[in-house]
């Protein structure tokens, strides 16, 4: 699962659509955590698709992330800050992939 601790145990390395990138990242197999408030470790999502289903602000972005292990394109929190801290997103995926910090 992610790291909820994530903003301490890693470092800003990088933006990306407007969030910011936590590493480590060494392309293109450790794509590391996209996204702050909205946070998605792209090393664990296996494009399952149920946050950009279910996100009711549309959150969600697909980016194409060719030649990552676990798989071809990633959930990207591109409008990370239209979240409404519903939580739908961290309960449906199948990986623990997301945290959402509610505050
Ligand atoms: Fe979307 Fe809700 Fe997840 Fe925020 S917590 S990104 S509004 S599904
Ligand atoms: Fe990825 Fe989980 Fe969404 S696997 S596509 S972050 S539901
Ligand atoms: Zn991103």
């Amino acid at each position: 699962a992610i790291d909820p601790q994530f903003t301490e145990n890693r470092e800003n390395v990088d933006e990306h659509n407007g969030h910011e990138v936590w590493g480590p990242v060494d392309e293109p197999e450790e794509l590391g955590i996209h996204g702050t408030h909205v946070a998605v470790d792209f090393d664990l999502c296996i494009a399952d698709g149920a946050c950009l289903e279910d996100c009711p602000v549309d959150v969600f972005e697909w980016v194409d992330t060719p030649g990552h292990p676990e798989s071809e394109r990633k959930a990207d929190p591109a409008n990370e800050a239209q979240c409404i801290d519903c939580m739908l997103c961290v309960d449906v995926c199948p990986v623990d992939a997301i945290d959402v910090d509610a505050g």
